[in-house]
């Protein structure tokens, strides 16, 4: 029997890094900065070109992201784009008089998380984000746009895909260059992905998508392969296999960014990214906190390291 070797249709993926921001967030034990930034350096030695940094939200909310300021003012100046988050217009001047170059807003497609995450309605969320955009349009800073729940609420069950669609269209229209969908608690599933990419481009055209998949189900590589093959080419991922979120009970890390590169590797889809030094920076981070490796693909490369020493 002959196969086919299913064609993509793109030749090239962005990776965005998360775990230094969405992987440590929900990370009880605080982490300090120079360990962030150490972090940091080895995420930007393997080829990563976008490292999400941190998130200028509230300390009380987020105790793990207070360092901000001092994280934010001690970032190489090389080229590597280190985005960070902001919740509304407090945390955008904060971000952008720290030295920020770049920010991402969020926005849930739930009420119910939308009032958890950030203690205000989708409407209300959305006002702030317009704040955002608008005085970052006049600085020349990009924003990036987050949608949670895509796939679901830990709170309410099922989102209705329209309101997905809805909330993209927005971000879209306030100027957001990007928009991420995220599976904040990781219940989606490749069909239930390819239709809900389906529908948001009818607003967003599928380029300017991203997609964020944490791996609670187990689903999230096959996930990002059904993105792939809608023509998605910019992928959110996390060393080692970091993450959660504090407001999303249950929700697992999210997709290990070693285990995205090999399946682009295999894929014959270029990102620029050395594996060997990924693995580097997740077991740095991993031994850090005192934990084995989530990814299974540094695993199986730590493994044969091992069996080569001995
Ligand atoms: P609030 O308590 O409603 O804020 O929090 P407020 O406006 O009522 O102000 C209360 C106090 O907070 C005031 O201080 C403000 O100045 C201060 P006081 O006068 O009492 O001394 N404050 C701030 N301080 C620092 N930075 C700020 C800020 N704003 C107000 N930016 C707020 C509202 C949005 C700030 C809060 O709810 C918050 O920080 N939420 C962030 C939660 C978060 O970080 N969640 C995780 C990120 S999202 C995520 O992980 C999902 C994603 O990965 C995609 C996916 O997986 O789905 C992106
Ligand atoms: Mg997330």
């Amino acid at each position: 029997m002959k196969f086919l070797k299913p064609e993509l249709p793109i030749k090239k993926v962005k990776l965005i890094e998360v775990g230094v921001r969405d992987g440590l967030q929900n990370e009880k034990q605080l982490v300090s900065t120079e360990v962030k930034l150490k972090l940091i350096e080895l995420l930007s030695q393997s080829g990563l070109s976008v490292i999400e940094s941190t998130s200028f939200v509230s300390p009380e909310w987020v105790p793990q992201m207070a360092d901000h300021t001092e994280l934010v003012q001690q970032l190489p100046d090389n080229g590597i784009r280190y985005p960070v988050l902001t919740p509304n217009l407090k945390g955008f001047r904060n971000a952008v008089s720290a030295g920020a170059k770049e920010v991402a807003v969020f926005i849930a497609a739930s009420e119910t998380f939308s009032t958890k995450n950030t203690n205000c309605t989708i409407k209300e969320g959305l006002y702030r984000t317009n704040e955002i955009t608008k005085q970052a349009a006049d600085l020349n800073i990009p924003v990036r746009g987050y949608i949670s729940c895509v796939m679901g609420c830990p709170y309410e069950g099922e989102i209705a895909k329209s309101r997905v669609r809805d909330v993209a269209a927005e971000l879209y229209n306030q100027g957001c260059y990007e928009i991420s969908l995220g599976d904040t608690i990781g219940t989606g599933t490749p069909g239930e992905t390819q239709s809900l990419i389906s529908i948001v481009s009818e607003v967003v055209p599928i380029k300017q998508l991203a997609v964020h998949f944490h791996d609670t189900y187990g689903q999230a590589l096959a996930n990002i392969y059904a993105s792939l093959m809608m023509g998605v080419s910019s992928v959110d991922s996390s060393i080692a296999g970091l993450g959660g979120c504090p407001f999303a009970r249950g929700a697992a890390g999210n997709v290990a960014t070693e285990d995205v590169v090999y399946l682009l590797n295999g894929l014959g889809i270029q990102t620029g990214i050395n594996l060997d030094k990924l693995v580097d920076a997740g077991n740095f981070i991993s031994q850090h906190l005192n934990r084995p490796n989530q990814s299974k693909t540094a695993q199986a490369i730590l493994t044969k390291r091992n069996d080569k020493n001995q």
